[in-house]
């Protein structure tokens, strides 16, 4: 391996992360959500975990990612593709059984037409709309799509009928969700009532089980708790404050690490980097570091982010280059080329997690996680 970082992907802890989420579900059955890459972890790598640790079924994206899970995963697990299929993608996952979310009437007649054409039935989920005002069928629209639905029932299978909230994860966004239930509840006794079976009605994501469990129903399409992260700040808030225990129950699936590539000393007065937003206040000791903004290590980070050196934390100092950061060392007795560099994870007792990461370059979690690049190795640890 030739490369200037590495991720590492616990098995452990994900293994605690799906104990935790099945415990809160009960009877409910785990979808995992593993689009954007497994939220950065790697797509095949992690779904081939997941499926160690007990979970069965996928929500991915697009039809790209679910190609790519039937292509380099052994087992085959139960695929839904939550947004994005269209054409021969379309027809691609009718031939091979994979799920996909039927959002309008176009998408509708394809998922028939290519049913017929291969004398098979389409496994579709229908997405209503509920207030999120992205996809979905408006209820009176889904009224109106029954009929169709009824006969051409021998080429569809209706696992589901969901919805997605928009903002499970805050108060404020408290009316709104419960709108958005009404509106399901609404939609799911009219498809009940027009006779069609659905055997899955689902709308909880990670957010959505820990604040609305009443949302859970049959299924729960979890993303970011499988990855160890809360989905902000506020759910994390909401959960210590009725556990009281203080303590986390998720565990980070993911590391990030690399070496210093070289030392430099800077006297008083010196510039470091591009430009001149960081100027030595008196003898520094820089650490170059080859990870930048092309590995995903945001530019916003620069003159802000830390980084763990023999198990403590060094600021970045100047712009975050392309492909190198500069940290100030000088506190860090004895550092030396080759020594490890913590970016995500943890180090002695010190600890970077990517919230903290997010917090300092405005980045979500999910933003900052799926920005990873493909390119750098994931590494399986225990
Ligand atoms: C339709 C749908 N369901 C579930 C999820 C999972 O959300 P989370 O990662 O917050 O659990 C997403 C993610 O954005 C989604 O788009």
């Amino acid at each position: 391996m030739f490369e200037p970082s590495t991720i590492t992907i616990s098995r452990s802890a994900l293994r605690n992360n799906v104990a935790f989420i099945k415990e809160r579900l009960g009877s409910a059955r785990l979808c995992g959500v593993v689009k954007g890459n497994a939220y950065g972890h790697g797509l095949e790598r992690f779904v081939e975990l997941a499926l160690a640790e007990g979970v069965d079924y996928f929500g991915v994206y697009s039809a790209d990612e679910a190609w790519i899970v039937r292509q380099r995963v052994t087992a085959r697990p139960d695929l839904f593709i939550m947004g994005m299929v269209e054409g021969d993608g379309l027809a691609w996952a009718v031939e091979q059984g994979v799920e996909f979310c039927v959002h309008d009437r176009d998408r509708l007649e394809q998922a028939i037409g290519q049913a017929k054409k291969l004398g098979t039935k389409a496994r579709i989920h229908i997405e209503v709309e509920t207030g999120m005002h992205r996809t979905g069928f408006a209820v009176e629209e889904l009224e109106a799509a029954i009929p169709l639905i009824q006969s051409e029932r021998e080429h569809l299978e209706v696992v589901g009928l969901f919805t997605h909230f928009a903002g499970a994860e805050s108060r404020s966004n408290h009316k709104r969700v419960i709108g958005q239930m009404a509106r399901f509840e609404r939609a799911r006794k009219l498809f009940e009532a027009s006779g069609l079976r659905v055997r899955y009605a689902h709308q909880a994501c990670s957010a959505a089980v820990m604040n609305y469990p009443e949302t859970i129903g049959p299924v729960a399409r979890v993303g970011i708790m499988q990855y160890g992260f809360w989905s902000n700040a506020e759910t994390w808030l909401r959960y210590s404050l009725t556990n009281k225990t203080g303590v986390d129950p998720l565990r980070r699936v993911i590391g990030w690490r690399s070496r210093v590539m070289a030392i430099t000393e800077v006297e008083a007065g010196g510039l470091v980097g591009y430009g001149n937003s960081a100027m030595a206040p008196e003898k520094m000791r820089i650490a170059v570091v080859p990870v930048g903004y092309a590995h995903g290590f945001d530019r916003g980070l620069s003159n802000m982010g830390r980084v763990l050196i023999r198990g403590r934390q060094a600021r970045v100092t100047g712009i975050v280059n392309m492909n190198a950061i500069s940290v100030d060392v000088s506190a860090i007795p004895g550092v030396e080329k080759g020594d490890e560099v913590v970016l995500i994870g943890a180090q002695g007792d010190q600890a970077i997690t990517v919230a903290s990461f997010g917090e300092m370059s405005e980045q979500l979690n999910y933003e900052l996680l799926t920005r990873l690049p493909r390119n750098i190795p994931r590494i399986l640890i225990d």
